[in-house]
């Protein structure tokens, strides 16, 4: 099994970033303290604005851990107005300052590690081990899209015919809404807009609702790091508040990362209304595969298996919901995984010998409750945590589960949760385990398993997903090391913290010059 924590001494991010003194578990966990009555509201040029209010709880314990004034039409019109207005400064602001801002803000991120991490298992039930990796990430993507809009936004000078001047510059397109997802509240929600910053937007931010105490302490720490309250405001609210955002006519631009269904919309949105064509940048699901063949390590791939489908409680969307196994293996693949999942630890994530915490909100246990139900009644559950041992009396558990099914194209939906599914293929059936495989039209990460290189060519040339894994687990993609995103279902890139990502949020322009 994986450590439940894996902060092993002298881990570095891959910018080479230090998280501070968290050298050790002891000096990260003496250093977690929750703000004093976490809250969020509207900020629009700095300012806080009175609304609705309502408490935030924990899918811990189902307490309240803060409040949330929620933003309402007038206060969207208010803050595209604001961010409009905001826009000339910040665009004509030079480009390495604006990288330096970012790169201040990824200090302060990494410096108020203490609060973050109880925000982030308070708010969204991460494990210490997710909650340190979700602040890494987001310390790294501050730093790299810092470093590619210095590297990639600077004016470049083209070849042309002698007597002429061609230059392509690059800058902001005008406001941008960034409109987040709850289970990286922090590492999503910061990249997004780091980037569109970056490029030199002005950004509308609507965090997830589940989960906008997370965001609310991240855009103070980015202002706080000189960003300029004029050029980043907040909406915290539900779909309904992203909605009205993306009617705005004078939006230049969205970054979406969520469900597919709610990119289709905003889509529609954005193509229906009244205002410039603009970019939609939409990171969506997957029902993510692993293929593992009568080669693979038993015991390597058990390891990744468990990691892929289980870390998180199976709330990412990289995470591995179909595991297909080679006949030949099959039986002692799956008592191996069984027998592993066994010792997962469920509980309270903030328990450091915690493996798989609790799901973000009733409704999400509720569907996933519904799915194994609905698994159990067609006799396919192989096995469900709680059968060997008691899982928490309260809070928003869901039991891990291994699921058997016929083919691959039986599962139809991302189940998004701590439910593995396992589909057997006999050796001659590999083209049709790859059509039902793309059968689903989603594409975003996959697993491969197989100690033959020919086969590992194969799968990759037929499949078209965005991440692939050989031989290791599927999640956890590295910002500047595996530029993350998928295809088709799963989105339409560019990938977030790749070399592509920042340049997509700007406006091209070609100068060329008589001389
Ligand atoms: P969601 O689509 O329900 O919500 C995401 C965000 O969109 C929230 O802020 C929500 O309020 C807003 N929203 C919802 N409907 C909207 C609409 N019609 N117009 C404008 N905004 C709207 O998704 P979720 O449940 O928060 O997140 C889970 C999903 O996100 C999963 O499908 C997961 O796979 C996906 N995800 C993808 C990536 C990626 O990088 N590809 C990363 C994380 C999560
Ligand atoms: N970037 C996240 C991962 O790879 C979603 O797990």
């Amino acid at each position: 099994l994986p450590l439940p924590c894996d902060l092993h001494p002298g881990r570095r991010s891959a910018r080479g970033v230090e998280l501070g003194h968290a050298e050790s578990l002891n000096a990260l966990l003496a250093d977690i303290r929750a703000p004093e009555q976490p809250r969020a509201a509207p900020l629009v040029d700095g300012f806080s604005l009175p609304g609705h209010v309502r408490p935030v709880t924990s899918p811990i314990d189902s307490q309240t851990i803060g409040t949330v004034t929620e933003a309402d039409e007038a206060i969207v019109i208010a803050a595209m107005a604001a961010a409009e207005a905001g826009f000339p400064a910040w665009a004509a602001t030079p480009l390495d300052s604006r990288a330096a801002a970012l790169d201040r803000a990824a200090d302060r991120i990494a410096a108020d590690r203490g609060a973050l991490v109880a925000l982030l298992q308070a708010e969204g039930g991460k494990t210490l081990d997710d909650a340190v990796a979700e602040i890494r990430e987001t310390v790294d993507l501050c730093r790299y899209y810092a470093a590619e809009a210095r590297r990639t936004l600077a004016p470049t000078s083209l070849p042309g015919p002698t007597g002429e001047s061609n230059v392509l510059r690059h800058r902001g397109r005008g406001v941008f809404a960034c409109i987040s997802p709850w289970n990286f509240p922090l590492a999503i929600f910061t990249g997004q807009i780091a980037a569109a910053l970056a490029a030199g937007n002005a950004v509308v931010a609507k965090p997830a609702e589940q989960t906008p105490l997370v965001a609310a302490h991240a855009a103070r720490l980015l202002h706080a790091a000189g960003i300029p309250a004029t050029a980043l405001h907040l909406v915290p609210g539900d779909g309904e508040i992203g909605a009205m955002l993306v009617r705005d006519p004078r939006l230049a631009g969205v970054a979406f990362t969520g469900s597919t269904a709610a990119a289709r919309a905003i889509a529609h949105r954005l193509a229906e209304r009244n205002g410039p064509l603009v970019p939609l940048i939409a990171e969506t699901g997957g029902i993510n595969a692993m293929i593992a063949d009568a080669t693979a390590l038993h015991e390597q791939l058990a390891d990744d298996v468990l990691t892929s489908a289980f870390r998180s409680a199976g709330q990412r969307c990289s995470a591995l919901r179909l595991l297909c196994v080679q006949e030949d293996v099959a039986d002692e693949v799956i008592a191996m995984i069984v027998g592993a999942a066994r010792e997962l630890t469920i509980g309270d994530p903030r328990d450091p010998a915690t493996h798989v915490g609790p799901v973000i909100d009733a409704t999400a246990q509720g569907r996933l409750t519904a799915w194994i139900e609905a698994m159990e009644r067609q006799g396919r559950v192989l096995w469900r945590a709680g059968e060997d041992r008691p899982l928490p009396a309260s809070g928003l558990f869901v039991p891990p589960a291994v699921v058997l099914l016929d083919r691959a194209r039986d599962l139809k939906e991302e189940v998004f949760g701590p439910i593995l599914h396992v589909v057997r293929w006999r050796s001659t059936e590999i083209d049709m385990l790859l059509d039902d495989i793309a059968a689903n039209g989603t594409g975003l990460t996959l697993g491969i398993h197989s100690r033959i290189a020919a086969t590992a060519d194969r799968v990759v040339a037929r499949l078209p997903h965005g991440n692939v894994y050989v031989n290791r687990n599927m999640i956890g993609a590295v910002v500047g090391t595996q530029p993350f995103g998928g295809s088709g279902l799963s989105g339409t890139g560019p990938k977030a913290g790749g070399p592509n990502y920042v340049r997509r949020f700007a406006l091209e322009q070609t100068v060329t010059i008589n001389t």
